[in-house]
């Protein structure tokens, strides 16, 4: 992956409900090609544009028969640290793991541990597929093109997914609501504000739900994010509203729909939607993709994001946190 001409040799780890949109998207790269696939539980090879190219019980057999460029790995959060440390110390390829990058701050210090002698910031990527959503970049653009609508202020975002119809399995793919949806919200939000700290957290229904808050800044002020996340629904359905200044402007984004508006009072001053040609994962990771395999990867992809994201996510608030405001960098 030195030159963005180069072939792209890909080994996909994990080949469960997300490997399918990876999969698909990497089909419309035409730099991609499907080196291998590994997961213990799938045992045919999976197609890739007409062809079945090798399948591997484990990552190790795999790496001892092939030399990759990039490693994906789809697989459960539980796994992500461990297959991470193997992929940076058995391969040279460079690292695509989903989010979130790991599932506590233990397996975050591990993998810091390996930053000098891995090249951990230079090799691993997070897949913050949320920041990528068209509603999101619509949302981002609008803001840097306002600054006269002042800083943000205030955030709500609602994330909820059907899991309590997949029961356990939920659990053992993704951990909690917090830790599956938590990050999206928060990987999000950097494109819009400088989080600073978790100032609550509360699981609710045995981490079948959360509620949580965070403080930010936005154009020299501070501001406050509520951060609601649940599977106890019957259909997915993702919100978050920015309010600007002292509230007269507000800018509403559906995740689910991949819609937006900005209005200040009765005034519609902004929106966006689309064809509705575009399914919304790969609405997602087509733009991760094209940034990723560019010759300069989105900081939100990026190492440093991701201890921030899991450092905020994982944090555990004293009951009166102050949050410092420290210096504001650009959000990515
Ligand atoms: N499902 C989604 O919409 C979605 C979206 C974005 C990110 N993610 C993230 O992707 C990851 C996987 O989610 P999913 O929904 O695809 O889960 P999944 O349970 O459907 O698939 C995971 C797959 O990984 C395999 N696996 C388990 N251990 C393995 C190992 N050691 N080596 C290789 N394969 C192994 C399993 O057999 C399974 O087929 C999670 O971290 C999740 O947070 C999921």
């Amino acid at each position: 992956m030195s030159d963005t001409s180069d072939v792209v040799r890909v080994g996909l780890v994990g080949v469960g409900i997300i490997a399918r949109t990876h999969r698909d998207v990497l089909e419309g790269q035409p730099r991609a090609t499907l080196e291998f696939s590994v997961d213990p539980h799938v045992r045919e090879p999976i197609d890739f544009r007409g062809t079945k190219p090798p399948h591997y019980a484990t990552l190790a057999e795999a790496l001892a028969a092939h030399r990759p460029d990039l490693i994906v790995l789809a697989t459960p959060t539980s796994t992500h640290a461990d297959l991470v440390t193997e992929a940076l110390t058995r391969s040279t390829a460079r690292v695509l793991v989903e989010k979130p990058l790991v599932h506590d701050l233990a397996s975050l210090a591990r993998l810091r541990a390996l930053a000098e002698t891995h090249e951990v910031a230079a090799r691993v990527f997070t897949a913050h597929h949320f920041a990528f959503s068209p509603e999101v970049r619509w949302a981002a653009d609008l803001l840097a093109a306002h600054p006269e609508w002042g800083p943000i202020t205030s955030i709500t975002s609602a994330f909820y997914d059907p899991y309590v119809l997949r029961g356990e399995q939920a659990f053992a793919s993704y951990g909690s609501s917090w830790t599956d949806s938590g990050v999206n919200q928060l990987s999000m939000l950097a494109r819009f504000v400088h989080l600073t700290a978790l100032t609550s957290a509360r699981q609710l229904d045995d981490g079948a739900s959360a509620w949580c808050t965070a403080a930010f800044r936005s154009r020299g002020a501070t501001g406050s994010a509520r951060l609601r996340t649940s599977w106890r629904t019957g259909s997915s359905s993702k919100e978050t509203a920015l309010t600007f200044g002292h509230g007269d402007v507000e800018l509403w984004i559906d995740h689910t729909a991949m819609t937006g508006f900005a209005a200040r009072g009765d005034t519609l001053l902004a929106s966006y939607g689309n064809d509705g040609q575009t399914p919304r994962k790969i609405a997602h990771y087509r733009p991760l993709y094209a940034s990723l395999l560019s010759a300069d990867p989105d900081p939100v992809l990026g190492f440093d994001t991701a201890v921030t994201v899991t450092e905020l996510h994982h944090a555990t608030p004293a009951p009166d946190a102050d949050p410092s405001p420290g210096p504001e960098p650009e959000p990515t």
